[in-house]
């Protein structure tokens, strides 16, 4: 059984003592120099807030509202690969965690449970009709059929957005999987959303294909081809930002995958506030890579992010307790954004505002 969690880093901790070394390596790591990786939560330590006082404001609300839909958290659960690596229930049991919670979770195409019991696991935690949204990830196939079965298993499981992640073009360098040999899943587990796409196909993860040949007339038509909202995850770039605006998707999740694509790309944070002018409002922007404390997501949400999302934490949380580890990560999440929201004087996350970040040493 665990000991009490105080913060994000005692599940890594507590994650990284019963975990095989090689799974901790998997989740731990980032591409090449991990350079990225640690500026990631580098960015977030380096700012720092300016609260407001005497604004009143006795009961605090974190619900946020995303293409309709109402989560209880401003903090999405986002998609990382095979969750039975660490849990034998996998994702079934990230689901129940965050329906508790009333969170969103982003399911994995390369989840080691398929999708529709991703969502019936979500659906049986929440409270009746309070299932909060889930949304589903995929990264485009080189056979348009193939993307296309796959968004009609998200459909079919209830999922009310895609999220396609578009920054690899081919798999990132991660080389401590590489010193480790970790390659493959080990025996018994599979990527069940791609069990049986085509004819005798078991699953492997070797059926993902990454690939460097799509180009904005694919977002096109997996546009056309679907009426979910579609995000894009991994654009960085502020001209890609006004191109997706322009290709009519609904929003993004600006991540550098936590740093496991492309190495020394900056840090999600430091982008910001350069997508959120790019935008200029018309799609939402969900951030993440580093998220690891209440205040972090005080500062994203500041400087324009409606949302958040994490990833690493909730390998860790799931390591270290399943389902009531994710429960009491989450738990943890919220009440330290409740105190950073208290302590900077606001009450909603409409009152976090670019006025209450500053970077050290320099007036505004
Ligand atoms: C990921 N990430 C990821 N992203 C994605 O689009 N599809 C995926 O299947 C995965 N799988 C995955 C596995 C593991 C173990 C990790 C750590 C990450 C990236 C993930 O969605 C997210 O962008 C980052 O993890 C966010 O950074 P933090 O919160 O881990 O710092």
């Amino acid at each position: 059984m665990s000991g009490v969690r105080f913060t994000v880093h005692d599940f890594e901790e507590a994650a990284r003592a019963r975990l095989d070394p090689v799974y901790a390596d998997f989740i731990a790591g980032g591409a090449r120099d991990e350079i990225t990786v640690w500026a990631n939560e580098a960015a977030f330590a380096r700012l720092r807030l300016l609260p407001r006082v005497l604004r009143g404001g006795a009961e605090r609300d974190v619900c946020v509202t995303l293409f309709g839909e109402r989560a209880s958290l401003p903090i999405l659960l986002s998609p990382t690969a095979f969750h039975k690596l660490v849990d034998p229930e996998g994702e079934a049991a990230t689901a129940r965690a965050a329906a508790a919670a009333g969170a969103i979770m982003i399911v994995s195409m390369a989840s080691t449970v398929a999708v529709g019991e991703v969502a019936d696991a979500a659906r049986a935690a929440a409270e009746p009709g309070q299932a909060p949204p889930l949304w589903f990830q995929l990264y485009l196939q080189p056979d348009p059929g193939i993307t296309e079965a796959l968004v009609g298993r998200a459909e079919e499981a209830g999922c009310t957005a895609l999220v396609v992640t578009v920054d690899s073009p081919v798999l990132g360098a991660g080389e401590r999987n590489r010193r480790n040999g970790f390659h493959d899943l080990p025996p018994g587990m599979r990527c069940e959303n791609l069990v049986d796409l085509r004819d005798g196909e078991r699953g492997h993860v070797r059926q993902i294909a990454m690939s460097p040949e799509f180009t904005w007339e694919h977002v096109d038509r997996l546009r056309r081809f679907t009426d979910l909202p579609v995000l894009l995850k991994g654009v960085l770039h502020p001209e890609d930002a006004r191109l997706a605006v322009r290709h009519g998707v609904d929003g993004l999740l600006l991540s550098n995958h936590g740093g496991r694509q492309l190495d020394t790309v900056p840090a999600t944070l430091e982008l910001l506030p350069e997508l959120v002018a790019a935008v200029a409002g018309r799609i939402p922007i969900v951030l993440d890579g580093g998220i690891r404390r209440g205040t972090d997501v005080v500062k994203a949400l500041a400087l324009g992010a409606v949302a958040v999302g994490i990833g690493r934490p909730v390998m860790w949380a799931l390591a270290e307790g399943g389902e009531k580890g994710v429960r009491r990560l989450l738990h943890l999440l919220r009440d330290e954004l409740d105190d950073a929201l208290a302590l900077c004087g606001a009450s909603r996350l409409a009152d976090l505002t670019p006025d209450l970040v500053r970077v050290p040493g320099w007036a505004s």
